[in-house]
């Protein structure tokens, strides 16, 4: 499958197993379904846009003991490869309706992955599950079903964004670490928006124009809650919602809608 934008870049997509792949990570698809991981590995398992540089950086704070020189080491990508391309698993979740907006702004700067088109466009794209990585509502139902079943701390983005010191305590828990009042502290805040949007490590900045073209959309865009109210209309949300209700029938998540 081939992608043409406007700008015309060629995007080549390929269909594998229901999931549309770029074609630099079809190879790793076999490896990456026989990883078999370590005891002590720790994975984290987002869905595009679901704040995985926000987690990534967290987990790297709680590990490096809050020491922010350590965590200035290298860029996120290199402190934490992702396994498509090259540790008890971690999800993170948010809610579909921002996931979309963000991955919506995120494919109009990124060179490597297929122009969204317009919205309209866009929102019918995503909610057919033809994105790469696929589908928000596979992805996040499925590992909400298994989250009983393995050593798993699921996570939300949104409850990060509300209580960021209280989940931050979760993530270390679940590290096995324990680091006192001050050093959680420091960590909420070198992991805050404001903070990262300026880290080079993490703003994505190093990144060449060519791929990432933050003039268009930065990487660490907006940061919030709820800005599918800016983009959806009262027709798509309303459609949206009944999907939803269809799609994640029988999981009791229903942040979406509450947003
Ligand atoms: P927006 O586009 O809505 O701003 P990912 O890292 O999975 O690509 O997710 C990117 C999204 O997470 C972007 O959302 C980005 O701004 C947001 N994000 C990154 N760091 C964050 C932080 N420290 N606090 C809140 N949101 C953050």
């Amino acid at each position: 499958m081939a992608l043409t934008s406007e700008l015309g870049k060629q995007i080549k997509l390929k269909e594998v197993e229901g999931t549309l792949l770029q074609l630099a990570t079809v190879d790793n698809w076999s490896q990456i379904q026989s990883f078999q991981a370590k005891p002590d590995d720790l994975l984290i398992c987002t869905y595009p846009k679901a704040g995985t540089t926000w987690i990534q950086e967290i987990v790297d704070m709680i590990e490096q003991n809050g020491d922010v020189e350590k965590c200035q080491r290298a860029i996120i990508q290199q402190r934490h490869p992702f396994i498509e391309w090259a540790r008890p698993p971690q999800p993170s979740a948010r809610n579909a309706k921002d996931c979309m907006v963000s991955y919506y702004h995120f494919q109009r700067m990124n060179h490597k992955l297929p122009d969204p088109g317009t919205w309209e466009e866009y929102f019918e794209t995503f909610i057919n599950g033809k994105v790469v990585w696929g589908s928000w509502f596979d992805h996040v139902k499925g590992w909400w079903e298994m989250k009983d079943r393995y050593q798993i701390l699921f996570l939300f983005y949104e409850d990060i964004k509300r209580d960021p010191k209280h989940e931050i305590q979760k993530v270390m828990k679940f590290m096995g670490k324990n680091l006192d009042e001050t050093v959680l502290d420091k960590i909420v805040q070198e992991t805050s928006f404001e903070k990262m949007k300026e880290n080079p490590m993490t703003n994505r900045s190093t990144v060449s124009k060519s791929i990432m073209d933050q003039s268009i959309s930065p990487f660490m865009r907006k940061g919030t809650v709820g800005d599918w109210k800016n983009h959806f209309t009262v027709a798509q949300n309303e459609r949206f919602d009944e999907i939803y209700r269809k799609k994640m029938e029988g999981t009791s998540i229903n942040f979406c809608m509450e947003l």
